[in-house]
Formats: C-alpha cells, sequence, structure tokens
C-alpha cells in the first residue's frame, strides 16, 4: 500500500496553477484584450501556471439546479459545460477575474458562473482587473462580497482601468500603450495574489471548511 506521506514527500513540487476568468462574452468585449494583457504578465512569472478561463468556453445555462453548489453530500451538476467548469475551478490555485462594470455591478453572465460552484472555490484567493469609465471599482467591490461567501480570499490590491484604456481599444489606437500605463498596479496584485496563493495552498485542507 501507498504511504500518502512519502508519496508527498516524493513528488516533485507542482507549481500553482492562476486561472484567469473573462468576464464578458459579448462579441465585441474589451475583456478578452485585458485578460490577454493581465495573463501575460503572470506568464513572465517563473513560479505559476496560468490557465485562461473564458466564459465563452463554458456556455452554462442560467442556474436552474433544484439544490445548491454547497449543499453537503449531493451529486455534481450534469451539464457537461457546469462540469467542466467546475474542473477548471477545481485545477486552479487562485484566481484573477477580469470584469467590466455593467449597471454598477459585474456582468450577469460572470456571477452565473461563480453560483455554480462551491466548494473548488474554497480557500483560493482572488485578484481583480476592472474596468470602465470609473475603473470598474464598483464591479470589483461587488465581487469581492461574493468571494467572501464563496469563502475565497479576495485581495485588496486590484488593477483598475479607466475610460481612457476602453476607448483606446475602441478607436483601435494605443491601448498598448494605455495598458502600459497599469503594468505596476498589475505587479502589485500578481505579487499579493501569488503570496496569497502559496500560503493558502499550503493551509487549505488543515481544517474542514466551515458551512
Ligand atoms: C449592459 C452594460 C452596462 C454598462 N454599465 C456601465 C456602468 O454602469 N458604468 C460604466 O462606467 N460603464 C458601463 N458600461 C460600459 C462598459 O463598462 C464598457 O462598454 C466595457 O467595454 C464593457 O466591457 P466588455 O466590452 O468587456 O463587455 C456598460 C456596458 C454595458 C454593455
Amino acid at each position: 500500500m501507498v504511504n500518502d506521506t512519502c508519496a508527498a514527500a516524493t513528488e516533485p513540487a507542482r507549481l500553482p496553477t492562476i486561472g484567469v476568468i473573462v468576464g464578458s462574452t459579448r462579441p465585441n468585449r474589451f475583456a478578452g484584450i485585458a485578460a490577454d494583457w493581465i495573463a501575460e504578465h503572470l506568464r513572465a512569472r517563473d513560479d505559476v501556471l496560468v490557465r485562461v478561463l473564458d466564459l465563452r468556453d463554458f456556455p452554462m445555462p442560467f442556474f436552474e439546479e433544484t439544490y445548491s453548489p454547497a449543499a453537503p453530500g449531493r451529486e455534481p451538476f450534469q451539464n457537461e459545460h457546469v462540469a467542466r467548469w467546475r474542473g477548471e475551478i477545481g485545477a486552479a490555485d487562485g484566481f484573477v477575474i477580469v470584469t467590466p462594470e455593467y449597471n454598477r455591478s459585474y456582468p450577469a453572465v460572470l456571477k452565473n458562473a461563480l453560483d455554480y460552484v462551491y466548494v473548488e472555490w474554497n480557500r483560493k484567493p482572488v485578484g481583480f482587473v476592472g474596468y470602465s469609465a470609473t475603473g470598474g471599482v464598483r464591479p470589483v467591490e461587488h465581487l469581492r462580497l461574493a468571494a467572501v461567501e464563496l469563502q475565497m480570499a479576495p485581495i485588496r490590491q486590484a488593477v483598475h482601468l479607466p475610460r481612457a484604456v476602453i476607448a483606446a481599444f475602441r478607436s483601435g489606437a494605443g491601448v498598448e500603450d494605455e495598458l502600459r500605463q497599469h503594468d505596476a498596479s498589475a505587479t502589485a496584485m500578481i505579487d499579493e495574489l501569488l503570496w496569497w496563493t502559496r500560503v493558502l495552498r499550503a493551509g487549505r485542507n488543515e481544517l474542514p471548511v466551515a458551512r
């Protein structure tokens, strides 16, 4: 019989994985640009693996299950896109959520994706890239509240991209220059996120998660 302790001791250390969640699915979205930019910042590090989780690739129905994913002892949801989404969330050690502002909050498609999963979010850190006329402050604040209920650790440092960045994208010129002005804030957010990722990964299973 394999001794778990010995097996763990001899396993090569796996780098932590950060999932970058693309929070808009519109055909002409800015979200993809912001997600690629922050993913490149992460890929420049040698201490992390990156998975871009584009909600376009997970066309989940609006939540319509008979129980919450937080309900203990229930079957996982059967919808194939939900099952794949849950698998991706479970495989990641931390997240960056890239979110626009829709009517002072974050998009419904993103809320739906959060609601479908529970255990796999628990005790994982999440950082944010928000954008809007006011830098996406409000959707990020709303996401922090949801993250607490999901028993995640929302981190303070965030990237807030203002109107000028979106305008440069829409005009077709200069978005890289605009984004470059936010490189330092991306680095600060990622530094903090990766610290939380390492620490929570090491301690995640020390104590059962309270329900
Ligand atoms: C439904 C909707 C609601 C919006 N509400 C706001 C808002 O409350 N405040 C704001 O500054 N911008 C608002 N915007 C502008 C978006 O932040 C901007 O269009 C952004 O590019 C949308 O992100 P996306 O292109 O990645 O979908 C809204 C856009 C949409 C489509």
